[in-house]
């Protein structure tokens, strides 16, 4: 590919963003950005105030940094918050594709549990990929996104899965897990678990 420009990857957590960067920034021979750990990096965080384990992003001094920082080539932006970007023109008008993770919440359950996060954090997570959370946000830019459910992939093949869409032209945002009649009971009782909690918490 002699191109030069952005290659967004997103997803929730668990999906696989780094895991798939890594394999194409070496297949590729291009650099990748991890933009929230970009972001601590350049002091560009500010605690968010209920204290909990999240943080605001000054965006704007963030985007001037990845423009900085960005080479000649192609650029990887791995980010839960692409439509950030892609808001700004600068961004957008040099975008090639937008790679959208997707993983079956019941098996990104397993993988987030893997990770060791608490039990509140997985939920959560797994409910904002239930939700189709990233899809809704970044879904005025579906015809560049290419979109790829990793729930039963081997990562080896992924690369393989990209190229190939990008090679047919398969753009779009298809899947939507809550219409998946498979899912309808476990989504519901973890939104009840993440209510239940919330209100504990409030009390
Ligand atoms: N296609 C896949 N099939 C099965 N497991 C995968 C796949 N891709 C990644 N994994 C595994 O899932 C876990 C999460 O992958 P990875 O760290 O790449 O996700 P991520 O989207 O970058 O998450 P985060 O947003 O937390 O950084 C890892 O243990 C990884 O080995
Ligand atoms: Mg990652």
């Amino acid at each position: 590919m002699n191109e030069e420009g952005f290659i967004f990857i997103s997803g929730t957590p668990g999906t696989g963003k780094s895991t798939l960067a890594k394999l194409i920034s070496e297949e590729l021979n291009c650099n990748y950005i991890e933009v929230s750990d970009f972001a601590v990096k350049k002091n560009l965080v500010i605690p968010d105030e209920t204290g909990r384990d999240t943080y605001v992003i000054k965006e704007d001094e963030l985007k001037e940094e990845i423009l900085k920082e960005k080479g000649k080539g192609l650029t990887i932006l791995v980010t839960h918050y692409p439509d950030v970007f892609l808001d700004d023109d600068r961004f957008y008008l040099n975008t090639l594709f937008l790679i959208l993770l997707r993983t079956n919440p019941k098996i990104l359950m397993d993988r987030l549990n893997k990770k060791g996060w608490d039990e509140k954090k997985v939920k959560e997570n797994v409910l904002a990929e239930a939700f189709n959370t990233i899809a809704e946000d970044i879904y005025d830019y579906k015809d560049i996104v290419i979109e790829i459910d990793t729930s039963n992939e081997n990562p080896n093949n992924l690369l393989d899965i990209v190229f190939n869409k990008i090679n047919t032209l398969d753009f779009g945002i298809r899947i939507n897990w809550l219409l998946n009649e498979t899912l309808i009971d476990f989504i519901s009782s973890l939104v009840d678990d993440v209510n239940f909690n919330n209100d504990r918490i409030s009390d």
